[in-house]
């Protein structure tokens, strides 16, 4: 979508929002797929509702992009406007056990700076691509944790109010990828409460994880990680494997040789090929698993 209306565009630099005209999402996302839209990058949260309301009153629809890690976008010019939170500096601020992160932080990038000042808990969560934020929304979890337990407040634009507003970690339910946020909430910043633990013992954890994960991911190719949600009791990537799937292709997308349940880019592929495995996948293990799997990629394709 390109945003047309001078007054609008003029409206924008009053709330210091930069507009980058057909940004492409083969660039903003982990899988280089996807179409082109004006991207909106807000420098300071106190905006968000002013320019909220602007769009809505010049019937400008948007979507709130975290970092693109775990979403499949369709293709062609796009029906709406992208927000992005730009990363202020510094976007993690340490107080004894408790880590207040901007959303637009990089989550390993996070996890890092906590290890250095001795603050563990999310070792699991190392090598998980993306923003602080988008990691909120979904309840980002590796190897037995999930970044939900170490939440404690959490700042965000509330759609319902269209206001921003905190919220304590006990109004808030996480759950295996899956929260209590409406899907128009926009998460703006965390308090995270972190254990304390050396330095060295963290980095003994992260190790393990970046090797578990070296060894089982595909990790050097284009993905959005897996594409299904594991059913109750049940792993997804092995039912997949199972099949004897991998290394099936829709044109350029194709299932992972390494791990079943990421499909990978492997060149020019579109968001249809992509669709088109997907769909493709999920109707065999239903035919001979009788099992219905879920997205846990986010797919915005209208
Ligand atoms: N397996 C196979 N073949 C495969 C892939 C897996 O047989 O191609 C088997 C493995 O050998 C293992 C079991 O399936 O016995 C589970 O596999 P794995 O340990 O790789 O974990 P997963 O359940 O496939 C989940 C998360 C990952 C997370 C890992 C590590 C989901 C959908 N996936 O994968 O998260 O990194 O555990 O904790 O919950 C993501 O969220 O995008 C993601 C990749």
């Amino acid at each position: 979508m390109h945003i047309e209306d001078p007054k609008v565009v003029a409206a924008l630099s009053k709330f210091n929002v930069e507009l980058r005209r057909a940004s492409s999402f083969a660039e903003l996302t982990s899988l280089a797929i996807g179409g082109t839209t004006d991207l909106l990058r807000i420098k300071n949260h106190e905006s968000i509702p002013g320019l909220l309301s602007l769009l809505a009153s010049h019937g400008v629809p948007h979507r709130f992009l975290g970092g693109g890690s775990n979403l499949l976008v369709g293709d062609g010019e796009l029906p709406w406007v992208v927000l992005q939170l730009a990363s202020p500096n510094p976007d993690v601020v340490l107080e004894g056990n408790f880590a207040q992160v901007d959303a637009a932080a990089d989550l390993g990038r996070t996890v890092t700076y906590c290890a250095k000042h001795d603050l563990g808990g999310m070792e699991g969560l190392i090598g998980v691509p993306g923003t602080v934020g988008g990691a909120l929304r979904m309840n980002a979890g590796a190897y037995g944790m999930q970044i939900g337990s170490y939440v404690r407040e959490v700042k965000l634009y509330r759609a319902a109010t269209r206001q921003i507003e905190i919220l304590r970690g006990e109004q808030i339910s996480f759950e295996y990828r899956h929260t209590s946020f409406a899907p128009d909430d926009m998460m703006l910043a965390v308090k995270l409460e972190l254990p304390s633990k050396p330095y060295r013992e963290i980095l003994q954890g992260i190790r393990i994880c970046n090797e578990k994960r070296r060894s089982s991911q595909p990790l050097g190719q284009k993905s959005a990680g897996c594409i299904f949600k594991n059913p109750p009791g049940a792993s997804a990537g092995r039912m997949i494997d199972e099949l004897g799937l991998k290394g099936l292709s829709v044109g350029d997308a194709r299932v992972s040789d390494r791990h079943a349940n990421f499909f990978v880019n492997a060149g020019k592929a579109g968001a249809k090929d992509m669709l088109t495995l997907i769909a493709d996948v999920r109707e065999r293990v239903r035919s001979e698993f009788h099992v219905e799997l879920e997205h846990e990629v986010v797919i915005w394709n209208a």
